[in-house]
């Protein structure tokens, strides 16, 4: 018998002090899929994440998102409406094409030294600093200096610029008209900083990396507003993720002492298994939201056309047919897939990712290096959230 969508079962109650792992796992535990009071289908094998992001038969969400929070107008819905990330078809080609090809490996191999040189200068800084911060005074700055650095800003300017760009991402979640009148205005703080970097630029395919994309877009089908919002898009998209998976990714290796200190003594043998792990076991990406295109039965369960989907990060990372003994933090572990699905697969998968694994690989290699008695001062900071980039709360270490 093919089941309806009102045949799933709804999410389950929630549990005072469960964490969201337990939750979800909670929901998986009742069948494949569950759905939400707004009839939104969640599902959370890894198998329904490849089913459910294949662009022959579902699409990214559009404006949905923003509709569904009652937002149709300002800074924040302009740059959705204008974005890659969501966006579908052509428009969406037209979109990453140049900005894929200016952030090619070339330009991102320089930039390794450069996080390098930044990073070791961080760690080293905060040799005997006491109780710090560490989302504060490392893995809040260095996602936006860095990208500040991409886009040639001054380093003068790259804090107060960060300061625009992590309250102006408050505006892609579900937040209060305070601060969506907050994340706009910094948003089109953002907005009117590009727009001045782009204007002293000229089109040059040997230039930097503004004036690379400047020449890739030169006669193409984008207004001035998408140019603009792409490179936008490239700071809002890089920046709490990377300072996310940072701080939760040390603090496991700071809770799994063994773990941490098989890393100090080899961080280079180590690094691509702590990266991936950290990735991993506490993802910094909720799910991915996706709409059927066509209506087609899974597991079933018969879909219909314009289907709202949310496939599950967190479970089908800890997928059981994929990962050995799924809920252990190991930075050993040899069964992590080619290609990481926390960057996403298809059309939209992370144009970010080099990017945030040399951010990644260098910070956590300056940390060992430089302080390997690095220790937790405060409870473990919490990853909160179900879907789009997930919220940390502060995690303070003593240095
Ligand atoms: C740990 C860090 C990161 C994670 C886990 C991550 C994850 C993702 C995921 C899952 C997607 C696809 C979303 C979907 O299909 O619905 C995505 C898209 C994207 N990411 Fe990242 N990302 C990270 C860092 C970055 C960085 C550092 C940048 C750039 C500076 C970046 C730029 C982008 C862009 C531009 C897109 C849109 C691509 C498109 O729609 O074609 N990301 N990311």
């Amino acid at each position: 018998m093919v089941l309806k969508l009102t045949d799933i079962p709804f999410f389950p109650s929630y549990i005072d002090g469960q964490s969201d792992h337990q939750f979800m796992a909670g929901a998986w535990a009742q069948g494949p899929f569950a759905r939400d009071k707004l009839g939104v289908i969640s599902a959370f094998s890894a198998e329904h994440m490849a089913i459910f992001t294949d662009e022959r038969w579902t699409r990214q969400i559009e404006l949905e998102g923003m509709r569904a929070s009652g937002v149709t107008r300002g800074a924040m819905f302009d740059f959705v409406s204008n974005s890659l990330l969501f966006s579908n078809g052509q428009a969406h080609r037209n979109r990453r094409g140049p900005l894929a090809r200016s952030f090619a490996r070339p330009v991102l191999a320089a930039l390794r030294e450069d996080v390098a040189r930044r990073t070791d200068r961080m760690a080293f800084g905060l040799k005997g600093a006491g109780r710090v911060d560490f989302l504060r005074d490392f893995a809040g700055p260095l996602p936006a200096q860095v990208i500040a650095s991409v886009l040639g800003i001054p380093e003068n300017d790259a804090d107060s610029f960060a300061g625009h760009v992590y309250s102006a991402i408050r505006g892609l979640s579900v937040v209060s008209a305070e601060i969506r009148a907050e994340s706009d205005a910094d948003l089109d703080a953002i907005n009117r900083y590009v727009d001045d970097l782009l204007a002293v630029r000229r089109p040059d395919e040997a230039g930097d990396f503004l004036s690379q994309y400047l020449a890739k877009t030169e006669d193409g089908p984008m207004s001035a507003e998408e140019i603009r919002c792409q490179i936008v898009g490239l700071v809002l998209a890089g920046s709490d993720t990377t300072r996310g998976a940072l701080a939760s990714t040390l603090s496991q290796l700071l809770q799994h002492r063994d773990q941490w200190e098989a890393f100090c003594a080899d961080p280079d043998g180590l690094i691509d298994g702590v990266v991936n792990e950290g990735l991993r076991f506490d993802p910094v990406i909720g799910s991915l939201p996706r709409v059927t295109l066509e209506t087609r039965e899974v597991d079933g369960v018969k879909f219909p056309r314009q289907t709202f989907v949310a496939v599950s990060m967190l479970t089908s990372l800890r997928d059981p047919q994929v990962y050995a003994d799924p809920d252990r933090f190991d930075v050993f572990r040899s069964d992590h897939p080619r290609l990481h699905p926390v960057f996403g697969s298809g059309p939209h998968r992370c144009l970010g990712e080099i990017l945030a694994r040399i951010e990644l690989e260098e910070a956590l290699k300056a940390l060992a290096r430089h302080l390997p008695h690095l220790a937790m001062d405060g409870p473990p900071p919490v990853m909160r959230g179900y879907g789009a980039v997930r919220s940390i709360s502060d995690l303070f270490v003593s240095a």
